[in-house]
C-alpha cells in the first residue's frame, strides 16, 4: 500500500472536486436506521443521493414518502423525493453510476455469538462487482478490526482496482442514536480512517459537508477501534450499574439515590442507570465483534464477557422481583394477569431487536401467567410464536392487571396514573414518581 498523501491521483482530484460542488452521486447501502437518516442528511446538503436496499417492501414504503425510522419524518422524506435529490431503489444496478458509496448493512450475531459479517460481504460484493475507477467506498456498519482492509480491500482488488489510486476506502462508524432529538447525524462528529491519506482526505471531504466535525484517525482499524471501544464502555457502564442495583438489593438501599448523590460529583463520574437487561442492535452485539477478534489472537476480553454475564441476567433478575412481588400480595405468577409497559429495548422507539421484554415475556408465559403489553410505538409484539397485540393502558387494563411491569419508560405513557391505579408495579426504569400510597406497591430495580 503506498502513500499517495504528496501528488493527488487525477482520480482523487476528479471526485474531491465533485464532492466539493456537491456534483457526486451517493450511493448508501441498507436504508435502516443508520443508512436512512444518513442518505436523508446528505440529500438535504444538495447531493444526489440513492438509497439501496434488499427489503422490497421497505424500498416500496420508502418510494411513497413513507419513513420507519423515528429519526426521519414521513414528510420530509417526501419533500426530499419531490426535489429527486434522494430516490429508494432495490436495483443494485445504481452502484455503477456512484461517485461515493455508504454501506451500512447489519451486523448481527450468529447463533454461536460469533460475528456474522454475511452482509457486509454481500453488500461489498455488490459494489466490488461494479467498480468503477474513482469511486469511495467507505463502511460505516460497526464491525471487528481489521475487516475494512483484511475483508473489503481483498474484495476490489480482486477486480483490479489500486488503492489510493483509482479507488478509495475508508472506515467511518455510525454513531447515531435513533430517537434521540438532541444528536441526529448532523449533530455528531465523524471519526474517519482511510486505507491511504487520498482515501482519508476524500471521506472526510464528503462527511464535512453533513457534520461539524471530522476526527481523522491514522488508520481504518483505529476507527473500527474507536467506535468498539465507545460500545464496549456502555455496555461495561450498564453492567455496573446493574450489578449495583442487586447489591444495593441486598444493602436495602435505593439504587437512585445512590447514583443520583454520586452524580452530583462535577468530574470523574458520569451516570450510567440499572434496566431489566440490554437490547437493540449494538450495545448487546458489539462488544461481542471485538471479544471475537481478540479470542482468534489468544486474548480473552475479560470486562466484556463479565458484562456480558452481567447483563445478560438482567431478565431472570426481573422476573425473580415479578415473582417474589407477587408472592408478597399473596399470589402465585401462575395465573395472574400482567401487563407490560414498553417491549422496545429503550424508550421513544419501536426497535425490539435483541429487547429483555421477549425473554421476560416468554417466561412469564411459560410460567402460566396471562400476559398483556402496552406500547406506543409496538403495534405488535411475536413471543414463541405467538403475535401479541397491544392493549392500551387505561384504568381498567391498569386496575385489572395483578401486576405491572415497566420495561421501557416512554413517554407516552402516563406514570402519574399507572402509580394511581397499579395494584402492583415492578418498575426497572425508575419512572414511578414517588407519590402518597405508592409506597410498597412499587418495586424498583
Ligand atoms: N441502530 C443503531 O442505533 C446503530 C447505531 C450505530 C451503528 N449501527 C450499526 O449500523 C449498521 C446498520 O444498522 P441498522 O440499525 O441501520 O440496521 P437495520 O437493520 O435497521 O438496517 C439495515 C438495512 O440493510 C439492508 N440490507 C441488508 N443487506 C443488504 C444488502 N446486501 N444490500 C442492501 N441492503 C441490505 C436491510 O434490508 C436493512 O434495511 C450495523 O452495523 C449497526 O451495528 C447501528
Amino acid at each position: 500500500m503506498s502513500d499517495h498523501s504528496a501528488a493527488p491521483t487525477s482520480c482523487e482530484t476528479t471526485l474531491s472536486r465533485r464532492i466539493a460542488t456537491h456534483a457526486a452521486r451517493l450511493t448508501i447501502i441498507g436504508q435502516g436506521y443508520v443508512g436512512l437518516p444518513l442518505a436523508v442528511e446528505f440529500a438535504k446538503a444538495g447531493f444526489s443521493v440513492v438509497g439501496l436496499d434488499t427489503d422490497p417492501d421497505r424500498i416500496a414504503a420508502l418510494a411513497t414518502g413513507r419513513s420507519h425510522v423515528p429519526d426521519v419524518g414521513s414528510e420530509e422524506l417526501q419533500a426530499l423525493l419531490r426535489t429527486g435529490r434522494y430516490e429508494a431503489t432495490a436495483e443494485p444496478a445504481v452502484l455503477a453510476e456512484s461517485d461515493a458509496v455508504i454501506i451500512c448493512v447489519p451486523t448481527p450475531l450468529r447463533k454461536s455469538k460469533d460475528p456474522d459479517i454475511s452482509y457486509v460481504v454481500a453488500a461489498s460484493r455488490e459494489v466490488a462487482t461494479r467498480f468503477r475507477p474513482g469511486q469511495l467506498i467507505i463502511l460505516e456498519s460497526t464491525t471487528y478490526p481489521g475487516t475494512t482492509e483484511e475483508l473489503l480491500l481483498p474484495l476490489f482488488e480482486e477486480h483490479g482496482a489500486r488503492i489510493g489510486e483509482d479507488l478509495f476506502l475508508a472506515f467511518s462508524p455510525e454513531r447515531i442514536d435513533p430517537g434521540n432529538p438532541t444528536f441526529r447525524v448532523k449533530d455528531i462528529p465523524k471519526v474517519v480512517g482511510g486505507l491511504t491519506p487520498a482515501c482519508t482526505r476524500l471521506a472526510a471531504a464528503l462527511y464535512r459537508e453533513i457534520v461539524p466535525r471530522v476526527h481523522v484517525v491514522s488508520t481504518p482499524k483505529v476507527a473500527e477501534l474507536a467506535k468498539l471501544y465507545e460500545n464496549v464502555f456502555r455496555n461495561v457502564n450498564i453492567a455496573l450499574a446493574n450489578e449495583f442495583s442487586l447489591m444495593c438489593r441486598y444493602l436495602g438501599v435505593s439504587t437512585r439515590e445512590v447514583i443520583d448523590a454520586a452524580a452530583t460529583k462535577p468530574f470523574g463520574f458520569m451516570p450510567f442507570y440499572p434496566g431489566p437487561g440490554i437490547g437493540g442492535h449494538c450495545i448487546p452485539v458489539d462488544p461481542l465483534y471485538l471479544s471475537w477478534k481478540m479470542r482468534l489472537t489468544g486474548y480473552e476480553a475479560r470486562f466484556i464477557s463479565l458484562a456480558d454475564d452481567i447483563n445478560r441476567a438482567m431478565p431472570a433478575h426481573v422476573l425473580s422481583l415479578v415473582g417474589e412481588a407477587l408472592n408478597d400480595a399473596g399470589r402465585a405468577l401462575k395465573g395472574s394477569r400482567i401487563l407490560v409497559l414498553g417491549v422496545a429495548y429503550k424508550r421513544g422507539i419501536g426497535d425490539t431487536r435483541e429487547s429483555p421484554a421477549y425473554e421476560i415475556i416468554a417466561t412469564l408465559r411459560r410460567k402460566g401467567a396471562h400476559v398483556f403489553y402496552a406500547d406506543p410505538h409496538v403495534p405488535t409484539f411475536s413471543v414463541d410464536g405467538t403475535e401479541l397485540k397491544a392493549v392500551e393502558p387505561t384504568y381498567d387494563e391498569l386496575r385489572a392487571a395483578d401486576c405491572v411491569l415497566i420495561l421501557a419508560d416512554h413517554s407516552e405513557f402516563d406514570y402519574t396514573a399507572i402509580a394511581r391505579d397499579g395494584q402492583l408495579i415492578v418498575d426497572t426504569r425508575n419512572s414511578i414518581p414517588e407519590i402518597q400510597g405508592s409506597r410498597g406497591r412499587v418495586v424498583r430495580l
